[in-house]
């Protein structure tokens, strides 16, 4: 069937400002969004410029906004997104980050917030065995985050960094900070509850649940941001000390 592909496209070079583009595609139900970019890219208009890399759902490079909502292009097949012919499918970058060109976004500002809570294991401690062992339990507490592509999808569907408090670190940021502090091999957990008790760190967090409907992995993202705001307060509480969120 023939839909009509509609992108918003940007080129700072040449454009005053962004507008839409429409191109008339020949598709398949079963075609991946990500199929469609790369045809209108290769046979109609070799110009547009978007992100992808592994085409499979696992690098988080094809984030954009599809009919209004974040998706991995890669994931998105076309009956999802547009069920009869002529259907209009909206295409545009994500919306919390810089434009650099068409469907891509500047991510430094995402990746610094990233870097700020440590993604690392931290433990000074030298290993008795091989590796730090984990039981089933433990593995199990830090097992939905691990799966996160920081893709960015979260990041830009958060009402609070799109309209509340830019400066907010961002859903993405504080999973990835949830994945260390909940890992039993890791001792940074106290470095990482100062690093996010501060207001613009943990707290703009009004639980608007976005980040979790539009994660491409099925991160409960709101409810690890929640989780480890109640273990930043109770961290607070034992030492007697305010939590840092004015
Ligand atoms: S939590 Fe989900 S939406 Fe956010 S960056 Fe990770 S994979 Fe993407
Ligand atoms: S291209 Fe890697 S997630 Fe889509």
């Amino acid at each position: 069937m023939k839909i009509v592909i509609e992108i918003k496209r940007y080129n700072p070079e040449k454009d005053k400002k962004p507008y839409f583009h429409q191109y008339e595609v020949e598709v398949k139900p079963d075609d991946r969004l990500l199929d469609i970019l790369i045809q209108i890219k290769s046979k109609i208009d070799p110009s547009l410029s978007f992100r992808k890399s592994c085409s499979h759902g696992v690098c988080g490079s094809d984030a954009m906004v599809i009919n209004e909502k974040e998706r991995l292009a890669c994931k998105t097949l076309i009956k999802d997104v547009a069920q009869i012919e002529g259907a209009v499918v909206r295409i545009e970058p994500l919306r919390t980050l810089p434009v650099q060109r068409d469907l891509m976004v500047d991510q430094a500002k995402y990746f610094q917030n990233y870097r700020f809570v440590k993604p690392y294991l931290i433990n000074a401690e030298v290993v008795s065995e091989k590796e730090r062992i984990q039981s089933t339990q433990e593995r199990k507490a830090i097992d939905s985050a691990t799966k996160c592509i920081l893709c960015a999808s979260c990041h830009s569907a958060c009402p609070v960094v799109q309209k509340e408090n830019p400066k907010y670190l961002g859903p993405a940021a504080i999973v990835q900070a949830s994945r260390f502090i909940n890992d039993s091999r890791d001792k940074g957990s106290e470095e990482r509850f100062s690093d996010l008790d501060y207001p613009d760190g943990i707290w703009p967090c009004k639980s608007y649940y976005r980040c979790t409907q539009v994660c491409p992995r099925n991160i409960e993202a709101t409810q690890l941001i929640n989780e480890t705001k109640k273990k930043i307060i109770d961290y607070r509480n034992a030492r007697g000390e305010r939590i840092k969120n004015k």
